[in-house]
């Protein structure tokens, strides 16, 4: 059976942009939302804009992750541990989760250069503490800004994955290299994730001083693929 990827949060522009990225590459999305029309709304633009074939489909949050075996966290800090705690009940054992949150100061209303201090030391640990036994958990994306997935050109960037459980990273990793000119480099433990989390403030910044949307991360020295 074809597996199905659900993104929460993924009527903004990092979740749509990943959407968009993995149905080109084959695989079948169900965006989710708080509210079902505006995941239905997202996953008929998005159909559109692909064009036939794409399969992209819309549900509110706790109706996406019922239906999929992937879920990828693409929602400001602020809403992770809420959304979590609503979905306790809602996970099916061996569901994997791909966290994309930077617990960035903007969440809260400062500035979008700064984190913001989490007790568990990232917001992908925070999000570890919050799911059930059986649900595991990988760290990504936090440095692949959403203008560099919009379109369809090759982005030039290396993703980090961050995890504790070698499956979860395992397809976290083959997901981020669905996407044209991502090399995912294995980032190792999940604790790892507040590293690759801040350098997201890092970037922000670097944004801003080049007047430019389209600051990423390469490593040097490593092996190509
Ligand atoms: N934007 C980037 O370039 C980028 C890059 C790397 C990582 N990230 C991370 O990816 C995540 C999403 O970024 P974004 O820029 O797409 O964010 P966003 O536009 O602010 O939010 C994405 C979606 O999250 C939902 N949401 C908002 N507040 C929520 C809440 N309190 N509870 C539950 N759901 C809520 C909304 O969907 P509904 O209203 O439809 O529910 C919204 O469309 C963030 O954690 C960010 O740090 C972003």
């Amino acid at each position: 059976m074809a597996r199905t990827i659900a993104i929460l949060g993924g009527t903004g522009p990092e979740g749509s942009g990943l959407a968009a990225r993995l149905a080109r590459a084959g695989e079948h999305i169900v965006i989710g939302s708080r509210e079902a029309l505006r995941a239905q709304e997202t996953a008929q633009q998005l159909r559109a804009g692909l064009g036939g074939g794409a399969q992209i489909d819309g549900a509110e949050n706790a109706a996406a992750v019922a239906q999929c075996q992937i879920a990828v966290l693409t929602l400001p800090f602020s809403g992770q541990a809420p959304l979590l705690k609503q979905l306790k009940s809602v996970w099916k054992p061996g569901t994997i989760v791909i966290d994309t949150t930077v617990p960035l100061a903007a969440t809260v209303g400062g500035s979008p250069t700064r984190m913001i201090g989490v007790w568990q030391g990232s917001a992908a640990e925070a999000a570890a503490e919050l799911l059930p036994a059986g649900v595991s958990i990988a760290a990504a994306f936090h440095n692949l800004s959403a203008e560099l997935l919009a379109g369809d050109a090759p982005v030039d960037c290396d993703v980090l994955v961050c995890s504790d459980d070698e499956d979860a990273k395992k397809v976290a990793m083959e997901l981020a290299v669905k996407i044209p000119g991502v090399r995912a480099l294995n980032g190792g433990k999940l604790e790892n994730a507040r590293i690759v989390e801040s350098v997201t403030a890092l970037l922000i910044g670097l944004n801003i001083r080049y007047k430019v949307h389209s600051a990423g991360v390469r490593f040097t020295g490593l092996p190509a693929k």
